[in-house]
């Protein structure tokens, strides 16, 4: 994004009678470390044993409430039906079809217990236990939440695999974590369309993937192929299996017992397993949906992400159910059926809370306000944004048509590393500036450095750190201490290494300016140019590749791959198609190139290496500056001409 918000720009000082009200206080920010976190664990966390330690710090690991246990599952079902809560509504269910829709329904705290003991019961029957991995390959579905949960009952630590991407990459991933089990749909339903799900994880399993149960939960129920003794309908799975939470009970978790890995982009080599555990991840999510987007009792609140992202495991699954929120969980797309569908949501539900994605802002907003202002959308008390930064245009049209010109917007800056927001402003705390996530959450210490270490002042790009731990940071990356070392802890040694740039504005308010390493973002979604280049180069026409990312008023960014073509081969449109469908199957749709150029060569220099800051260049339609030193120069010519930048 070029520009950004500052302190030049329009500020929002928070609402007096929301400072009153709001669960953030001030004086949080004050606290120690560990006097923050105790209190908010005690608080808001049910421990079946309680911890001995806070925090113990052996940098880079860190381990929070040493000692103590807990069920994450416990925390976010059976406490509040226990509590009395089980008639209150868990999840407004949003089929693909909007509100409208004959098949929109609600599931109580109740129901959801006894989904999701039966669906524990299940995974019990095909033998999975405590610390067994299970794989997950699904659409917005409410049985993905359910899946999630059932795993977290019994100790089986689950990794979510995006419902968009490919079957292979559902089986690296489940094969480096070692499920046997993979839950999924048979198919998916996005845009009133039914597509392959189911299929495309049988398509992508590898000879040596240790995937040996699927499980198929009915969506649409079309017809898909299964394979005898390998493959289950969900509902012949449990026809006869028990519902009542004494026949499953919640399995006492160490607070460092893995709940999770979730799979990130790195900006080389295979996607990264990210650890989370149990307690500090949860205490952290708990504590940041609560503070962060100022929930009552009576909050009706939806994020609209993904549960294959972070932010659908954070902010979809634990951290809103552990507060005892009601949510909606909408399975569509936005624009489907009608452009207004958003909206009608938020009316319909009495939508308290938003959280969405810039991108998502900016497709509302290129469709006009029109939809937004055709519905009373006044239950709406707080918005937030995450995922790549947010431009001040997107932010105002945001407040003032989704907020009624006065709801707060949280800006909300974390990584899938980090497990939960690091970096927001605070309802009724902060005084708002479009475009910048600005302080710190309680206990969190960034920093911006240069690449030498030394910290900066005011108006200094350079790289984001944070310089003490928090409960739901990582725990490693799966089975690679190296590289977790390397990726996060080498570049300094005393602070973790975000990849992000970012500076202080006039008053010292953060401003993230993305990321500075080869992870792309288009659409708030992770994505490294490495992975997409082993894709190319898959293809037996590839020579090679080379992709660079360029500014894009829609999505963020897009990508953009340079390709040579082996032997004499020129390209046509049709080998472009081919190539940009040949990323889609390998990784998934959203790495599909915006735009494939092909040249004769890559433009390298005489020791060989490849110019990325001039592919960079290119696909921006920028100068190119001096291009002496590139081996032959004509290459550069042949790809401008084919550029098309937005
Ligand atoms: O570059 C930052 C960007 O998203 C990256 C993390 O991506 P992921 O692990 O997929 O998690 C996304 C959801 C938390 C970060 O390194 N990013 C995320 N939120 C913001 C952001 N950039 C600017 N402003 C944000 N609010």
């Amino acid at each position: 994004m070029s520009e950004q918000g500052s302190s030049q720009g329009n500020q929002y000082p928070p609402d007096p009678e929301l400072s009153k009200t709001a669960n953030a206080r001030p004086e949080m920010k004050e606290q120690g470390l560990e006097e923050f976190w105790d209190e908010q664990a005690k608080q808001r966390i049910d421990w079946f044993e309680p911890y001995e330690t806070v925090l113990d710090w052996q940098l880079p690991y860190a381990k929070w409430f040493v000692g103590g246990k807990l069920n994450a599952c416990y925390n976010c079902v059976d406490r509040h039906v226990e509590g009395g809560k089980g008639d209150k509504v868990a999840l407004h269910v949003v089929p693909d079809d909007g509100s409208d829709s004959a098949d929109a329904h609600d599931i109580t705290y109740a129901q959801l217990q006894r989904q999701v003991v039966k669906f524990a019961n299940g995974l019990k029957k095909l033998g999975v236990g405590k610390g067994d991995a299970v794989g997950i390959y699904m659409q917005m579905i409410p049985d993905a939440v359910v899946a999630m949960l059932a795993c977290a009952r019994i100790g089986a630590p689950h990794t979510v695999v995006f419902g968009g991407f490919s079957g292979k990459a559902v089986d690296e991933r489940c094969t480096d974590f070692g499920a046997k089990v993979l839950i999924t749909q048979d198919e998916a339903l996005r845009g009133g369309k039914a597509g392959a799900q189911k299929k495309n994880a049988d398509d992508g399993l590898s000879a040596d993937t240790t995937i040996e149960k699927i499980v198929v939960v009915k969506r649409t129920g079309g017809d898909v192929p299964m394979t005898d003794g390998r493959d289950v309908y969900y509902d012949d799975l449990v026809a006869d299996l028990d519902d009542d939470p004494s026949s499953c009970p919640c399995e006492p978790m160490d607070a460092e017992d893995l709940l999770f890995l979730l799979y990130t982009s790195g900006s080389t080599g295979k996607p990264k397993g990210v650890v989370h555990t149990t307690g500090g991840y949860l205490t952290g999510v708990t504590t940041t949906t609560n503070l962060v987007f100022d929930v009552k009792d009576d909050s009706v609140y939806w994020c609209a992400a993904d549960i294959g992202w972070i932010t659908g495991h954070s902010y979809i699954t634990y951290g809103p159910l552990a507060n005892g929120l009601t949510s909606v969980l909408y399975e569509g797309v936005p624009g489907y059926p009608d452009k207004d569908v958003w909206w009608k949501i938020i009316e319909k539900y009495g939508v308290t809370i938003l959280y969405t994605s810039p991108t998502a802002i900016r497709s509302h907003m290129k469709w006009g306000e029109q939809y937004a202002q055709s519905r009373d959308l006044s239950s709406i008390k707080i918005l937030g944004s995450v995922g790549e930064p947010i431009n001040p245009e997107a932010w105002e049209w945001y407040r003032k048509y989704v907020g009624g010109g006065s709801a707060p917007i949280m800006d909300t800056w974390w990584q899938t590393e980090t497990g939960h927001i690091l970096i927001t402003p605070l309802p009724g705390i902060t005084t708002l500036k479009p475009g910048m996530a600005q302080q710190p959450f309680p206990g969190v210490k960034p920093e911006i450095r240069d690449d030498e270490g030394n910290a900066l002042g005011l108006n200094q790009p350079g790289n984001l750190v944070l310089t003490q731990p928090w409960p739901g940071m990582m725990r490693g990356l799966y089975k690679d201490d190296e590289r977790y070392r390397d990726t996060y802890w080498s570049k300094y040694s005393d602070a973790y290494f975000a990849g992000d740039g970012a500076k202080y504005d006039d008053d010292g308010d953060i401003m993230l300016m993305g990321r500075i390493d080869d992870v792309t973002n288009v659409s708030g979604h992770r994505i490294s140019t490495f992975e997409v280049e082993s894709a190319l180069v898959e293809h037996e026409l590839v020579a090679e590749a080379a992709v660079a990312a360029r500014r894009d008023p829609d999505t963020g960014q897009a990508i953009v791959a340079f390709v040579s073509l082996v032997g004499e081969n020129q390209g046509d449109d049709e080998l472009k198609q081919t190539l940009r469908e040949h990323v889609a199957t390998q990784i998934g749709k959203l790495a599909r190139p915006a735009e494939l150029i092909f040249a004769h060569d890559l433009p390298k220099t005489r020791s060989g290496k490849i110019m990325r800051r001039l592919l960079k260049n290119i696909a921006e339609g920028e100068e190119l500056g001096d291009t002496t030193t590139l081996v032959d120069p004509s290459v550069v010519e042949v790809m401008q001409k084919q550029v098309n930048p937005t």
